[in-house]
């Protein structure tokens, strides 16, 4: 795992654009996987104010609530569309979202992962982390080997996505996410965390044992992680001085 600590959201962020911006000029039609969250809002509109060429991009999102319909304002497809799609040039039918409508969720998870593999997987993985350690909407406990499946939420996500609704018993109970082996196949994985309400979970997945837990500290298996966090998310680390001083001495070729 390479730990970036930046002071600030906004510093971490500027990072996280570059390495996305890098990506797309060096493989034109690669494949994202995208976030829903307040944690990516930033990204985006850095991405969106790079004005890259996403023609040949595909991408592929984490996770969306079962029940809601695509075109409610609360669905992860209308958030991806209002912060992200609609302002850069990526082709409609290059776009992927877990269909939360799916009569035949089952099938309909199998049929996401096919489609993942025959776009040739994922090159570069955004992911969130949700205070008890989620990724994408792999709650505690799941499977670290799990695929593409429905999932049902912890109340302390229903509580933490509460503020997306008209309150916590109007945030669905059940979502499709993408799962942790699923996750753990893309070629790199760029994990951000901002702020102190993140700073135990990012300490349990960075420092912890590897445990279905906290979800996340798979990433410590993972051979292309990395872990962008602003100075409050990383405020619980032990090895904060460590991780900043590697960063600090990467060789010349190693940079962004
Ligand atoms: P947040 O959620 O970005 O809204 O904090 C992160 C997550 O649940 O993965």
């Amino acid at each position: 795992m390479e730990i970036i600590i930046q002071p600030t959201e906004a510093d971490s962020v500027d990072i996280a654009a570059r390495i996305i911006a890098r990506l797309l000029r060096e493989k034109p039609n690669a494949v994202l996987g995208l976030a829903t969250g307040s944690t990516p809002l930033r990204l985006y509109r850095a991405l969106i104010a790079m004005n890259l060429d996403w023609s040949q991009v595909t991408s592929f999102n984490l996770d969306e609530y079962v029940g809601l319909d695509p075109n409610s304002p609360m669905s992860y497809h209308s958030f991806m569309w209002a912060n992200l799609f609609d302002h850069i040039n990526i082709r409609k039918d290059k776009v992927n979202i877990p269909d939360g409508t799916a009569k035949d969720i089952p099938a309909f998870c199998a049929e996401y992962e096919e489609k993942i593999k025959s776009a040739g997987g994922i090159d570069l993985q955004v992911l969130g982390i949700g205070t008890e350690g989620h990724i994408g909407f792999n709650e505690p406990t799941s499977s670290l080997g799990s695929r593409t499946r429905i999932k049902t939420l912890t109340p302390q996500t229903r509580r933490d996505n509460a503020r997306f609704f008209d309150g916590e018993d109007k945030v669905p109970t059940h979502v499709i996410t993408m799962g942790i082996g699923t996750i753990m196949e893309a070629r790199e994985n760029l994990l951000l965390a901002f702020g102190a309400n993140k700073a135990h979970a990012i300490a349990q997945a960075v420092e912890g044992p590897i445990s279905s837990i906290n979800p996340a500290s798979i990433l410590q298996m993972h051979p292309q992680a990395k872990v962008c966090v602003d100075a409050e998310a990383a405020s619980q680390l032990t090895r904060s001085e460590y991780y900043k001083w590697v960063y600090a001495n990467k060789p010349a070729w190693q940079r962004l």
